[in-house]
Protein backbone atom coordinates (compact mmCIF):
# COMPACT_ATOMS: atom_id res chain seq x y z
CA UNK A 1 0.00 0.00 0.00
CA UNK A 2 1.05 3.75 -0.50
CA UNK A 3 3.00 5.55 2.13
CA UNK A 4 0.83 8.37 1.96
CA UNK A 5 -2.51 7.14 2.06
CA UNK A 6 -1.06 4.70 5.03
CA UNK A 7 -0.07 8.09 7.21
CA UNK A 8 -3.60 9.44 6.13
CA UNK A 9 -5.62 6.76 6.72
CA UNK A 10 -3.57 5.67 10.37
CA UNK A 11 -4.51 9.04 11.50
CA UNK A 12 -7.84 8.26 12.95
CA UNK A 13 -7.32 4.55 13.04
CA UNK A 14 -7.62 4.06 16.73
CA UNK A 15 -10.61 6.41 16.80
CA UNK A 16 -13.82 5.09 14.96
CA UNK A 17 -16.22 8.07 14.48
CA UNK A 18 -15.70 9.48 18.12
CA UNK A 19 -19.08 8.26 19.35
CA UNK A 20 -20.37 6.96 22.49
CA UNK A 21 -21.59 3.73 22.29
CA UNK A 22 -25.06 3.23 22.17
CA UNK A 23 -26.89 2.83 25.57
CA UNK A 24 -28.85 -0.38 24.87
CA UNK A 25 -29.32 -1.94 28.44
CA UNK A 26 -31.06 1.73 30.00
CA UNK A 27 -33.83 0.82 27.50
CA UNK A 28 -34.18 -3.09 28.01
CA UNK A 29 -35.44 -2.86 31.40
CA UNK A 30 -39.43 -3.54 31.45
CA UNK A 31 -41.17 -0.22 31.07
CA UNK A 32 -43.60 1.38 33.07
CA UNK A 33 -47.08 0.49 32.92
CA UNK A 34 -46.85 -3.01 31.01
CA UNK A 35 -45.40 -1.43 27.80
CA UNK A 36 -43.35 -3.96 25.71
CA UNK A 37 -39.61 -2.83 26.27
CA UNK A 38 -38.14 -0.42 24.02
CA UNK A 39 -41.63 1.29 23.71
CA UNK A 40 -42.34 5.21 24.29
CA UNK A 41 -44.90 5.79 26.84
CA UNK A 42 -48.26 6.86 26.27
CA UNK A 43 -47.08 10.51 27.73
CA UNK A 44 -44.13 10.77 25.28
CA UNK A 45 -46.68 9.94 22.40
CA UNK A 46 -49.01 12.41 24.22
CA UNK A 47 -46.84 15.06 24.29
CA UNK A 48 -44.86 14.50 20.56
CA UNK A 49 -44.98 17.45 18.62
CA UNK A 50 -43.30 18.59 15.28
CA UNK A 51 -41.94 21.86 14.14
CA UNK A 52 -43.94 23.91 11.91
CA UNK A 53 -43.01 23.11 8.31
CA UNK A 54 -41.89 19.83 8.70
CA UNK A 55 -41.98 17.86 5.86
CA UNK A 56 -44.14 14.95 6.25
CA UNK A 57 -43.65 12.03 3.08
CA UNK A 58 -43.84 8.95 1.99
CA UNK A 59 -40.93 6.51 -0.21
CA UNK A 60 -41.15 4.48 -2.76
CA UNK A 61 -38.71 3.07 -5.35
CA UNK A 62 -38.91 3.02 -9.62
CA UNK A 63 -38.51 -0.88 -9.61
CA UNK A 64 -40.68 -1.75 -7.03
CA UNK A 65 -43.60 0.53 -8.21
CA UNK A 66 -43.17 1.65 -11.78
CA UNK A 67 -43.76 -1.46 -13.77
CA UNK A 68 -43.29 -0.67 -17.31
CA UNK A 69 -40.77 -2.28 -17.41
CA UNK A 70 -39.99 -2.74 -21.16
CA UNK A 71 -41.92 0.53 -22.21
CA UNK A 72 -41.12 3.19 -23.94
CA UNK A 73 -37.36 2.34 -24.92
CA UNK A 74 -36.17 1.32 -21.16
CA UNK A 75 -33.18 -0.93 -20.99
CA UNK A 76 -33.47 -3.96 -18.70
CA UNK A 77 -31.72 -3.51 -15.39
CA UNK A 78 -30.35 -5.89 -13.10
CA UNK A 79 -33.52 -6.28 -11.41
CA UNK A 80 -35.35 -7.52 -14.43
CA UNK A 81 -32.92 -9.68 -15.14
CA UNK A 82 -32.91 -11.53 -11.37
CA UNK A 83 -36.68 -10.98 -11.49
CA UNK A 84 -36.83 -13.24 -15.00
CA UNK A 85 -34.89 -15.73 -13.51
CA UNK A 86 -36.87 -18.89 -11.91
CA UNK A 87 -36.58 -19.85 -8.25
CA UNK A 88 -35.25 -15.97 -7.64
CA UNK A 89 -38.28 -14.27 -5.71
CA UNK A 90 -40.31 -15.59 -2.91
CA UNK A 91 -43.29 -15.91 -4.61
CA UNK A 92 -42.56 -15.95 -8.47
CA UNK A 93 -43.99 -12.33 -8.99
CA UNK A 94 -41.78 -9.84 -10.58
CA UNK A 95 -41.89 -5.79 -11.09
CA UNK A 96 -43.20 -5.83 -14.42
CA UNK A 97 -46.21 -4.07 -13.88
CA UNK A 98 -45.94 -3.53 -10.05
CA UNK A 99 -48.17 -0.95 -9.08
CA UNK A 100 -47.72 0.35 -12.92
CA UNK A 101 -46.73 3.98 -11.08
CA UNK A 102 -45.74 4.66 -14.96
CA UNK A 103 -48.99 5.28 -16.49
CA UNK A 104 -50.52 6.14 -12.72
CA UNK A 105 -48.43 8.78 -11.39
CA UNK A 106 -51.28 11.18 -11.61
CA UNK A 107 -53.16 9.31 -9.38
CA UNK A 108 -50.24 8.80 -7.02
CA UNK A 109 -49.64 12.25 -6.88
CA UNK A 110 -53.28 13.22 -5.96
CA UNK A 111 -53.03 10.37 -3.69
CA UNK A 112 -50.31 11.94 -1.95
CA UNK A 113 -52.31 15.14 -1.82
CA UNK A 114 -54.96 13.85 -0.05
CA UNK A 115 -53.12 12.56 2.10
CA UNK A 116 -51.63 15.87 3.57
CA UNK A 117 -47.89 15.24 2.49
CA UNK A 118 -45.13 17.46 2.04
CA UNK A 119 -42.93 15.21 0.29
CA UNK A 120 -42.36 12.64 -1.88
CA UNK A 121 -39.12 10.18 -1.98
CA UNK A 122 -39.14 8.89 -5.31
CA UNK A 123 -36.03 7.05 -7.60
CA UNK A 124 -35.15 7.36 -10.90
CA UNK A 125 -34.79 3.97 -13.22
CA UNK A 126 -30.92 4.63 -14.58
CA UNK A 127 -31.79 2.03 -17.64
CA UNK A 128 -35.18 4.29 -18.06
CA UNK A 129 -32.97 7.28 -18.80
CA UNK A 130 -30.36 5.62 -20.08
CA UNK A 131 -31.34 2.12 -21.91
CA UNK A 132 -27.46 1.04 -22.09
CA UNK A 133 -26.04 2.84 -18.64
CA UNK A 134 -24.13 5.32 -20.88
CA UNK A 135 -24.62 6.87 -23.98
CA UNK A 136 -27.92 7.73 -25.94
CA UNK A 137 -30.56 9.15 -23.89
CA UNK A 138 -33.96 7.83 -24.05
CA UNK A 139 -35.84 11.13 -24.38
CA UNK A 140 -39.37 9.63 -23.65
CA UNK A 141 -37.72 8.19 -20.14
CA UNK A 142 -36.71 11.62 -19.18
CA UNK A 143 -39.67 13.09 -20.13
CA UNK A 144 -41.74 10.41 -17.85
CA UNK A 145 -39.54 12.26 -14.44
CA UNK A 146 -39.98 15.54 -15.90
CA UNK A 147 -43.49 14.69 -15.72
CA UNK A 148 -43.65 13.43 -12.25
CA UNK A 149 -41.89 16.67 -10.94
CA UNK A 150 -44.62 18.85 -12.44
CA UNK A 151 -47.12 17.11 -10.91
CA UNK A 152 -45.36 16.99 -7.74
CA UNK A 153 -44.70 20.32 -7.66
CA UNK A 154 -48.01 21.47 -8.93
CA UNK A 155 -49.96 19.47 -5.94
CA UNK A 156 -47.84 21.23 -3.31
CA UNK A 157 -45.43 18.22 -3.02
CA UNK A 158 -41.42 18.18 -2.83
CA UNK A 159 -39.95 15.71 -5.14
CA UNK A 160 -37.23 14.03 -3.79
CA UNK A 161 -35.26 11.96 -6.02
CA UNK A 162 -32.68 8.85 -5.03
CA UNK A 163 -30.72 8.55 -8.15
CA UNK A 164 -30.00 4.89 -7.29
CA UNK A 165 -32.36 2.51 -5.92
CA UNK A 166 -30.62 -0.55 -7.08
CA UNK A 167 -32.14 -1.54 -10.60
CA UNK A 168 -28.56 -1.03 -12.69
CA UNK A 169 -28.54 -0.96 -16.68
CA UNK A 170 -27.90 -4.71 -17.11
CA UNK A 171 -25.34 -3.91 -19.63
CA UNK A 172 -23.43 -1.88 -16.79
CA UNK A 173 -23.18 -5.34 -15.04
CA UNK A 174 -22.23 -6.80 -18.22
CA UNK A 175 -19.16 -4.56 -18.08
CA UNK A 176 -18.73 -5.67 -14.35
CA UNK A 177 -20.67 -3.81 -12.04
CA UNK A 178 -19.89 -2.20 -9.58
CA UNK A 179 -16.51 -3.70 -9.00
CA UNK A 180 -15.72 -1.83 -11.87
CA UNK A 181 -14.07 1.45 -11.12
CA UNK A 182 -15.22 2.88 -14.56
CA UNK A 183 -19.24 2.71 -13.02
CA UNK A 184 -18.11 5.33 -11.05
CA UNK A 185 -17.65 8.19 -14.22
CA UNK A 186 -20.82 6.60 -15.74
CA UNK A 187 -22.95 6.89 -12.52
CA UNK A 188 -21.89 10.71 -12.07
CA UNK A 189 -22.96 11.45 -16.12
CA UNK A 190 -25.98 9.43 -15.19
CA UNK A 191 -26.48 12.37 -12.61
CA UNK A 192 -25.09 15.00 -14.26
CA UNK A 193 -27.97 14.41 -16.96
CA UNK A 194 -30.68 14.54 -14.14
CA UNK A 195 -29.44 17.35 -12.78
CA UNK A 196 -29.28 19.17 -15.97
CA UNK A 197 -32.56 18.27 -17.15
CA UNK A 198 -34.79 18.01 -13.56
CA UNK A 199 -32.43 20.51 -11.57
CA UNK A 200 -34.66 23.55 -11.96
CA UNK A 201 -37.63 21.62 -10.28
CA UNK A 202 -35.69 19.01 -8.40
CA UNK A 203 -33.49 20.79 -6.11
CA UNK A 204 -33.62 17.36 -3.09
CA UNK A 205 -31.05 14.99 -4.37
CA UNK A 206 -29.75 11.65 -2.74
CA UNK A 207 -27.34 9.41 -4.90
CA UNK A 208 -27.61 6.31 -3.41
CA UNK A 209 -30.22 4.56 -1.35
CA UNK A 210 -28.24 1.58 1.16
CA UNK A 211 -24.75 1.36 -0.92
CA UNK A 212 -23.96 -0.94 1.72
CA UNK A 213 -26.62 -3.25 0.61
CA UNK A 214 -25.64 -2.82 -3.35
CA UNK A 215 -22.34 -3.74 -2.47
CA UNK A 216 -22.42 -6.52 -0.13
CA UNK A 217 -26.54 -8.13 -0.73
CA UNK A 218 -24.77 -7.93 -4.76
CA UNK A 219 -21.35 -8.80 -4.88
CA UNK A 220 -20.86 -10.38 -0.77
CA UNK A 221 -23.65 -12.29 -0.46
CA UNK A 222 -25.53 -12.75 -3.55
CA UNK A 223 -28.95 -12.61 -2.10
CA UNK A 224 -29.59 -9.46 -4.34
CA UNK A 225 -28.98 -9.07 -8.03
CA UNK A 226 -26.44 -9.54 -9.47
CA UNK A 227 -26.26 -12.42 -7.62
CA UNK A 228 -22.50 -12.85 -7.08
CA UNK A 229 -20.79 -14.04 -3.66
CA UNK A 230 -17.27 -12.59 -3.58
CA UNK A 231 -15.60 -10.37 -1.01
CA UNK A 232 -13.36 -9.42 -3.22
CA UNK A 233 -15.48 -8.02 -5.57
CA UNK A 234 -17.57 -6.56 -2.90
CA UNK A 235 -14.69 -4.45 -1.59
CA UNK A 236 -13.87 -3.31 -5.01
CA UNK A 237 -17.50 -2.44 -5.16
CA UNK A 238 -17.84 -0.93 -1.72
CA UNK A 239 -14.73 1.50 -3.25
CA UNK A 240 -16.51 2.67 -6.52
CA UNK A 241 -19.48 3.13 -4.95
CA UNK A 242 -17.83 6.02 -2.47
CA UNK A 243 -15.82 7.80 -5.72
CA UNK A 244 -19.81 7.39 -7.38
CA UNK A 245 -21.08 9.43 -4.47
CA UNK A 246 -18.28 11.98 -4.32
CA UNK A 247 -18.29 12.93 -7.91
CA UNK A 248 -22.17 12.65 -8.38
CA UNK A 249 -21.89 14.86 -5.13
CA UNK A 250 -19.80 17.28 -7.77
CA UNK A 251 -21.74 16.68 -11.06
CA UNK A 252 -24.98 17.33 -9.25
CA UNK A 253 -24.22 20.61 -7.69
CA UNK A 254 -22.26 21.58 -11.02
CA UNK A 255 -25.02 21.02 -13.20
CA UNK A 256 -27.66 22.62 -10.69
CA UNK A 257 -26.93 25.72 -8.20
CA UNK A 258 -30.08 24.74 -6.62
CA UNK A 259 -29.15 21.27 -5.75
CA UNK A 260 -29.57 20.01 -2.14
CA UNK A 261 -27.45 16.79 -2.15
CA UNK A 262 -27.20 13.88 0.75
CA UNK A 263 -27.61 10.50 0.85
CA UNK A 264 -29.72 7.49 2.09
CA UNK A 265 -28.26 4.90 4.44
CA UNK A 266 -30.05 2.05 5.72
CA UNK A 267 -28.78 1.80 9.39
CA UNK A 268 -29.47 -0.62 12.11
CA UNK A 269 -28.17 0.51 15.44
CA UNK A 270 -25.78 -2.29 16.84
CA UNK A 271 -25.67 -2.94 20.35
CA UNK A 272 -22.90 -4.40 22.02
CA UNK A 273 -24.53 -8.16 23.12
CA UNK A 274 -22.11 -8.11 26.73
CA UNK A 275 -20.56 -5.40 28.78
CA UNK A 276 -17.49 -7.53 27.59
CA UNK A 277 -15.00 -4.94 25.63
CA UNK A 278 -14.59 -7.49 22.77
CA UNK A 279 -18.23 -7.22 22.26
CA UNK A 280 -18.14 -3.16 22.89
CA UNK A 281 -15.44 -2.99 20.09
CA UNK A 282 -17.17 -5.49 17.99
CA UNK A 283 -20.46 -3.35 18.07
CA UNK A 284 -18.56 0.28 17.37
CA UNK A 285 -16.76 -1.77 14.23
CA UNK A 286 -20.09 -2.81 13.08
CA UNK A 287 -21.69 0.56 13.10
CA UNK A 288 -18.79 2.13 11.21
CA UNK A 289 -19.23 -0.37 8.74
CA UNK A 290 -22.36 -1.46 8.24
CA UNK A 291 -24.00 1.88 9.17
CA UNK A 292 -21.13 4.66 8.63
CA UNK A 293 -18.87 3.78 6.27
CA UNK A 294 -19.99 5.51 3.07
CA UNK A 295 -21.22 8.32 5.41
CA UNK A 296 -17.48 8.63 6.99
CA UNK A 297 -16.02 8.66 3.12
CA UNK A 298 -17.99 11.51 2.09
CA UNK A 299 -17.61 13.32 5.30
CA UNK A 300 -14.16 12.58 6.40
CA UNK A 301 -12.46 11.84 2.80
CA UNK A 302 -11.30 8.53 4.53
CA UNK A 303 -12.31 5.32 5.58
CA UNK A 304 -13.71 4.27 9.47
CA UNK A 305 -11.79 1.76 11.37
CA UNK A 306 -14.00 -1.29 10.27
CA UNK A 307 -12.38 -4.17 9.93
CA UNK A 308 -10.65 -6.65 12.34
CA UNK A 309 -6.73 -5.38 10.82
CA UNK A 310 -6.10 -2.86 8.49
CA UNK A 311 -8.23 -1.89 6.17
CA UNK A 312 -7.78 -3.25 2.85
CA UNK A 313 -7.13 -0.66 0.35
CA UNK A 314 -5.44 -2.11 -2.33
CA UNK A 315 -8.04 -5.12 -2.38
CA UNK A 316 -10.54 -1.92 -2.55
CA UNK A 317 -8.75 -0.83 -5.48
CA UNK A 318 -7.56 2.47 -3.52
CA UNK A 319 -5.39 5.04 -5.86
CA UNK A 320 -3.66 7.96 -4.50
CA UNK A 321 -5.63 11.03 -4.64
CA UNK A 322 -8.66 8.91 -4.33
CA UNK A 323 -9.37 10.32 -0.44
CA UNK A 324 -10.20 13.51 -2.65
CA UNK A 325 -12.84 12.70 -4.46
CA UNK A 326 -14.26 10.58 -1.85
CA UNK A 327 -14.58 13.65 0.42
CA UNK A 328 -17.60 15.71 0.10
CA UNK A 329 -19.55 17.65 2.39
CA UNK A 330 -23.42 16.45 2.26
CA UNK A 331 -25.80 18.63 2.41
CA UNK A 332 -27.85 16.58 4.64
CA UNK A 333 -27.91 12.78 5.84
CA UNK A 334 -30.50 10.46 4.80
CA UNK A 335 -31.58 7.85 8.01
CA UNK A 336 -33.11 4.80 6.96
CA UNK A 337 -34.05 2.56 10.50
CA UNK A 338 -36.62 -0.53 10.63
CA UNK A 339 -34.36 -2.70 13.61
CA UNK A 340 -31.08 -3.18 15.78
CA UNK A 341 -28.54 -5.59 16.00
CA UNK A 342 -27.17 -7.04 18.92
CA UNK A 343 -23.41 -7.56 18.43
CA UNK A 344 -20.61 -9.90 19.64
CA UNK A 345 -17.34 -10.82 18.52
CA UNK A 346 -16.11 -13.63 16.69
CA UNK A 347 -12.74 -14.65 16.03
CA UNK A 348 -12.93 -15.00 11.82
CA UNK A 349 -11.15 -18.20 10.20
CA UNK A 350 -7.28 -17.12 9.25
CA UNK A 351 -7.64 -15.67 5.90
CA UNK A 352 -10.86 -14.95 5.75
CA UNK A 353 -11.19 -11.40 4.13
CA UNK A 354 -14.87 -11.04 4.64
CA UNK A 355 -15.33 -8.10 7.39
CA UNK A 356 -18.56 -9.79 8.44
CA UNK A 357 -17.19 -12.33 9.84
CA UNK A 358 -15.59 -10.83 13.10
CA UNK A 359 -19.23 -10.13 14.17
CA UNK A 360 -22.07 -12.68 15.34
CA UNK A 361 -25.37 -10.21 14.63
CA UNK A 362 -28.11 -11.03 15.89
CA UNK A 363 -31.54 -9.07 15.68
CA UNK A 364 -32.90 -7.81 18.93
CA UNK A 365 -35.31 -10.03 20.67
CA UNK A 366 -36.17 -8.34 23.45
CA UNK A 367 -39.12 -6.71 22.04
CA UNK A 368 -42.46 -7.45 20.00
CA UNK A 369 -42.07 -7.67 16.38
CA UNK A 370 -43.55 -7.19 13.22
CA UNK A 371 -45.56 -9.80 10.70
CA UNK A 372 -42.25 -10.56 9.12
CA UNK A 373 -40.44 -11.08 13.12
CA UNK A 374 -38.26 -7.99 13.02
CA UNK A 375 -37.76 -6.65 16.27
CA UNK A 376 -39.92 -3.25 17.25
CA UNK A 377 -37.56 -1.13 19.09
CA UNK A 378 -38.29 2.74 18.84
CA UNK A 379 -35.90 3.94 21.04
CA UNK A 380 -33.21 2.85 19.03
CA UNK A 381 -34.44 4.97 16.58
CA UNK A 382 -33.95 8.03 19.58
CA UNK A 383 -30.16 6.50 20.36
CA UNK A 384 -29.57 6.48 16.19
CA UNK A 385 -30.42 9.97 15.59
CA UNK A 386 -28.59 11.23 18.76
CA UNK A 387 -25.86 9.64 18.08
CA UNK A 388 -25.81 10.66 14.52
CA UNK A 389 -26.33 14.54 15.43
CA UNK A 390 -22.83 14.14 18.02
CA UNK A 391 -20.93 12.28 15.61
CA UNK A 392 -21.15 14.89 12.68
CA UNK A 393 -21.68 18.05 14.39
CA UNK A 394 -25.42 18.37 14.33
CA UNK A 395 -26.19 17.62 10.52
CA UNK A 396 -29.28 18.24 8.95
CA UNK A 397 -31.18 14.53 9.21
CA UNK A 398 -33.91 13.72 6.69
CA UNK A 399 -35.85 10.03 7.48
CA UNK A 400 -36.16 8.57 4.29
CA UNK A 401 -37.47 5.43 5.71
CA UNK A 402 -39.25 3.64 8.70
CA UNK A 403 -42.36 1.26 8.33
CA UNK A 404 -43.43 -1.99 8.91
CA UNK A 405 -44.82 -5.08 7.29
CA UNK A 406 -48.50 -6.65 7.63
CA UNK A 407 -51.10 -8.54 5.48
CA UNK A 408 -53.61 -6.62 6.01
CA UNK A 409 -57.13 -6.96 3.00
CA UNK A 410 -59.88 -4.91 2.66
CA UNK A 411 -62.73 -6.07 4.79
CA UNK A 412 -66.41 -6.93 3.36
CA UNK A 413 -67.21 -3.38 3.44
CA UNK A 414 -63.57 -2.19 1.84
CA UNK A 415 -62.19 -0.92 4.77
CA UNK A 416 -58.25 -2.34 5.55
CA UNK A 417 -57.73 -2.17 9.01
CA UNK A 418 -54.32 -2.25 10.78
CA UNK A 419 -53.70 -0.98 13.96
CA UNK A 420 -50.41 -2.68 14.57
CA UNK A 421 -49.42 -0.08 11.61
CA UNK A 422 -50.68 2.69 13.27
CA UNK A 423 -48.97 1.86 16.64
CA UNK A 424 -45.81 1.27 14.84
CA UNK A 425 -45.49 4.46 13.47
CA UNK A 426 -46.77 6.27 16.82
CA UNK A 427 -44.25 4.69 18.37
CA UNK A 428 -41.38 5.17 16.16
CA UNK A 429 -42.90 9.29 15.22
CA UNK A 430 -42.75 9.79 19.44
CA UNK A 431 -39.00 8.57 19.22
CA UNK A 432 -38.13 11.30 15.98
CA UNK A 433 -39.82 13.65 18.22
CA UNK A 434 -38.13 13.02 21.26
CA UNK A 435 -34.95 13.50 19.33
CA UNK A 436 -35.98 16.07 17.72
CA UNK A 437 -36.97 17.71 21.23
CA UNK A 438 -33.57 17.08 22.28
CA UNK A 439 -31.52 18.71 19.42
CA UNK A 440 -31.35 16.35 16.28
CA UNK A 441 -32.15 18.88 13.51
CA UNK A 442 -34.50 16.47 11.29
CA UNK A 443 -36.28 18.33 8.62
CA UNK A 444 -38.12 15.60 7.14
CA UNK A 445 -40.06 11.78 7.60
CA UNK A 446 -40.76 9.16 4.62
CA UNK A 447 -43.14 6.72 6.01
CA UNK A 448 -42.22 3.18 3.86
CA UNK A 449 -44.27 2.89 1.89
CA UNK A 450 -47.08 5.21 -0.41
CA UNK A 451 -48.83 1.77 -1.29
CA UNK A 452 -47.97 -2.14 -1.23
CA UNK A 453 -45.47 -2.96 -3.84
CA UNK A 454 -43.27 -5.25 -5.60
CA UNK A 455 -40.84 -6.04 -1.98
CA UNK A 456 -37.63 -7.16 -4.02
CA UNK A 457 -36.86 -11.06 -3.46
CA UNK A 458 -40.03 -11.29 -1.40
CA UNK A 459 -41.94 -10.43 -4.17
CA UNK A 460 -45.49 -9.43 -2.92
CA UNK A 461 -45.45 -11.76 0.23
CA UNK A 462 -44.39 -8.46 2.33
CA UNK A 463 -46.72 -5.20 2.27
CA UNK A 464 -45.41 -2.07 3.57
CA UNK A 465 -48.12 0.20 2.00
CA UNK A 466 -50.09 2.62 4.05
CA UNK A 467 -52.39 2.26 1.04
CA UNK A 468 -53.64 -1.32 0.20
CA UNK A 469 -52.99 -2.84 -3.67
CA UNK A 470 -55.31 -4.39 -5.25
CA UNK A 471 -52.91 -5.77 -8.54
CA UNK A 472 -55.65 -7.12 -10.33
CA UNK A 473 -57.45 -3.62 -10.47
CA UNK A 474 -54.31 -1.15 -9.66
CA UNK A 475 -56.77 0.41 -7.49
CA UNK A 476 -54.95 1.71 -4.49
CA UNK A 477 -57.35 1.61 -1.12
CA UNK A 478 -56.08 3.95 1.90
CA UNK A 479 -55.53 1.72 4.86
CA UNK A 480 -56.91 2.95 8.41
CA UNK A 481 -52.58 3.72 9.12
CA UNK A 482 -52.95 5.84 5.87
CA UNK A 483 -55.74 8.15 7.14
CA UNK A 484 -53.86 8.30 10.40
CA UNK A 485 -50.63 9.43 8.98
CA UNK A 486 -53.04 12.01 6.83
CA UNK A 487 -53.99 13.33 10.45
CA UNK A 488 -50.70 13.67 11.69
CA UNK A 489 -49.23 15.66 9.04
CA UNK A 490 -51.81 17.96 9.44
CA UNK A 491 -51.99 18.38 12.99
CA UNK A 492 -47.98 17.42 13.70
CA UNK A 493 -49.06 15.71 16.13
CA UNK A 494 -49.96 12.31 16.96
CA UNK A 495 -52.82 11.86 18.88
CA UNK A 496 -55.37 13.73 16.17
C1 LIG B 1 -35.39 -0.84 2.55
C2 LIG B 1 -35.39 -0.56 1.06
C3 LIG B 1 -36.78 -0.40 0.50
C4 LIG B 1 -37.72 -1.44 1.08
C5 LIG B 1 -37.68 -1.42 2.58
C6 LIG B 1 -38.65 -2.37 3.25
O1 LIG B 1 -34.21 -1.44 2.92
O2 LIG B 1 -34.68 0.62 0.78
O3 LIG B 1 -36.68 -0.48 -0.89
O4 LIG B 1 -37.41 -2.68 0.59
O5 LIG B 1 -36.38 -1.71 3.00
Amino acid sequence: MFPMIRRIFLKHSLATSGGVLFSGRAFAADQPGGLPPGAMTQAEIAQARFPDGFLWGMATSSYQVEGAWNADGKGESIWDRFAHTPGKIRDGSNGDVACDQYHRYREDVALLKRLNQRSYRFSTSWPRVLPAGKGTVNQKGLDYYSRLADALLEAGIRPFCTIYHWDLPQALEDLGGWPNRDLADYYADFAAILARNLGDRITTWAPFNMPWTVAYEGYGTGNYPPGKADINLFLKAVHTLTLAQGKAFRAIKAASAKANVGSAYGTEPAYAKTDSQADQAAAERFHALHNVFFLEAAMRGEYPSAFPGPTPYEAMGFRLGDERIIQVPLDWIGIHYYFRFMVSARQPAAGDPNPMSQFRAEMGQAGPRTEAGWEIWPRAFYDLLMRISRDYNHPVIEITETGCTGDDKPDAAGRVSDPHRIEFYRQHLAALSRAIADGARVRAYHAWSLMDNFEWHHGFSRQYGLAYLDRQTQQRIVKDSGHWYARVASTNRLDA
